[in-house]
This record gives structure tokens, sequence and C-alpha cells, in this order.
């Protein structure tokens, strides 16, 4: 059975669109097999990955369409579900009166009954969730089996913490097994004492959440998703031009790696 995550915070430019595709590109470098799911109209996930930025199957056209998961290969171990700037929450609700095949269904229990196909053909489910809780969001987390929450090293940011957790217990009436995967701060600067301080906070109040290795500030990130190359590409090629500078994103994402699979008491091959 695939292990489905999904990656939110109702704050922008936090990084989870950033995690997941670091996540989907290590996990498959590590011969986990991956799906990963652009949830987002603005399609960053899709614009930053190595396929066609316009292609023929999309998310929107798989669901209202198709009606079955129908992805791009990225490698032999990762497939992505490329987004659609037709997957507007009132589009979404408006589609789903008028097809036959999901009328009379729950509206938040759409994506789960979509991705059923997937569960025995693979081993992670990644969705990368748009910055807001309605009903696209909403259907990732009736739908998935974990919850993780990048945030960023600033005040502001702890707030929306606190409400992702509440909606998360809020969820299990609907998916009783729901379950905080765990806190990631990304973009964290040791330098700068406002992340230290935000850092050290995060590390008192959510103990058992905060994962141990912060991603740090690193403008290799920037350039790798600019450049639609995948993390674990970007770091062969640098490291094949004997590049000095340590691609501490990366190799911070490794560790995150393990740590998030100690936690789900999977084997750990990094
Ligand atoms: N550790 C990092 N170091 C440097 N830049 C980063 C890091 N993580 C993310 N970024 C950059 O920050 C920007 C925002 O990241 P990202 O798009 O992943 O956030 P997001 O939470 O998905 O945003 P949105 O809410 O708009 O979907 C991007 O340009 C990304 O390349
Ligand atoms: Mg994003």
């Amino acid at each position: 059975m695939a292990i489905t995550i999904s990656i939110l915070n109702e704050k922008g430019g936090v990084g989870k669109t950033t995690t997941c595709s670091s996540l989907g590109s290590i996990l498959s470098s590590m011969s986990y097999k991956v799906v990963m799911l652009d949830l987002d109209p603005q399609n960053d996930l899709t614009l930053c990955s190595p396929i066609d930025p316009n292609p023929d199957i999309n998310l929107f056209s798989s669901l209202f369409v198709h009606h079955k998961p129908k992805g791009v290969k990225i490698n032999d171990h990762l497939i992505m579900i490329p987004g659609s700037n037709q997957l507007q929450p009132l589009n979404f609700v408006d589609k789903l009166k008028l097809d036959l095949e999901y009328q009379f269904e729950n509206p938040r229990l759409i994506l789960h009954q979509f991705l059923q196909p997937l569960q025995e053909k693979c081993d992670f489910i990644f969705m990368d969730c748009p910055p807001n809780q309605e009903i696209v969001v909403q259907n990732a987390l009736a739908a998935s089996d974990y919850a993780l929450i990048p945030t960023v090293p600033h005040s502001f940011s702890l707030n929306g913490i606190n409400s992702i957790l509440q909606l998360i217990q809020r969820f299990r009436k609907l998916n009783s097994t729901i379950e905080p995967l765990g806190i990631l701060m990304n973009c964290y600067d040791q330098r700068n004492s406002i992340d230290q301080a935000v850092w050290e906070m995060c590390q008192e109040e959510y103990p058992n959440l905060i994962f141990n290795t912060p991603i740090r500030i690193n403008t290799k990130m920037k350039e790798h998703t600019h450049l639609g190359i995948e993390i674990t590409e970007y770091a062969k090629q640098l490291q094949e031009k004997r590049i000095p500078q340590k691609f501490s994103g990366y190799e911070d994402f490794k560790e995150v790696i393990k740590e998030m699979l100690n936690r789900l008491k999977l084997e750990v091959h990094v």
C-alpha cells in the first residue's frame, strides 16, 4: 500500500513545492516508487520539473475526462500528475456537479476515490497543495495518511502551523487515521539570530513534530527549480563540474528523508 502524504501550509512561499519536488526526486533515486500530484492551479511543481510545461495530461483532465490517474514519467521511479490552471476551487465544485462519475459523491472524497488505483502501484504519493484550506486541499487531507507542514523561520509562520494542526484534527471526522508527519523548517539561516530564536521556539513548542534537520537557505535550491532540473540530477551535475560550494539544501533534504523513513518505520538506504 502506498503512503499518501499531503504537503501543506496555507502560508504562501514556505517551500511546499520545493519539499514535494525534493522528496520525490531523492526517494525515487533510492528506488522507492513515487507519484507526485500538483494540486496547485499555479502549477509550480509542474513548472519546476523536467517535463513539458503544458503537458497533454494533467490532474484536471485525469479527474474529469479520464476519471483515473494519468501521469508523466520524470524518471524510472517517479511519475508526476501535472497541475492545471483549471483546478480552481470553484471550478472543481462546478465540474463535480455536472460529472456523472462524481455528482452523488461526497465532494471532499473525490481524490480519495481517484487515488485508489495507485495504492498497489507505488510506495509514496505526495500531494503539493496550494496555499489555502479550500476544497482541493480538503480533498488532499481526506485522501492522506499524513500531512507534512513546511514552514519558514518567521513568527507569522508559526501562527499558521497551529491553524494547520487544528485543520488536521478536524479532518479526523472524515479521515480518522490522518496524522501530522512533521513540521519542516525551511530557508533557515543559522547566522541570523531571529532564525535561531524561531527555530528554538519551534523545537520547544512542537518537540515531537519538528524535523531535527532544518533546510538551510541555499541559492542552489532556487537555481535547480528555476532550471527545471531534479535536485538529485543537479547535485550530480555540480559534483561532475567540481563546484566547490556545498549544495546544503540537498544534504539537508537527505537527512530529513532519513528521519522521515524512521518515523514511518521504513528501511533507510540513503
Ligand atoms: N531552502 C531554500 N533556499 C533558498 N530558496 C528556497 C528554499 N526553499 C525554497 N526556496 C525558494 O523559495 C521560493 C518559494 O518556494 P516554494 O515555491 O517551494 O514555496 P511554496 O510554499 O510552494 O509557495 P506557494 O505557497 O506559492 O505554493 C521558490 O523560489 C523556491 O525556489
Ligand atoms: Mg507551491
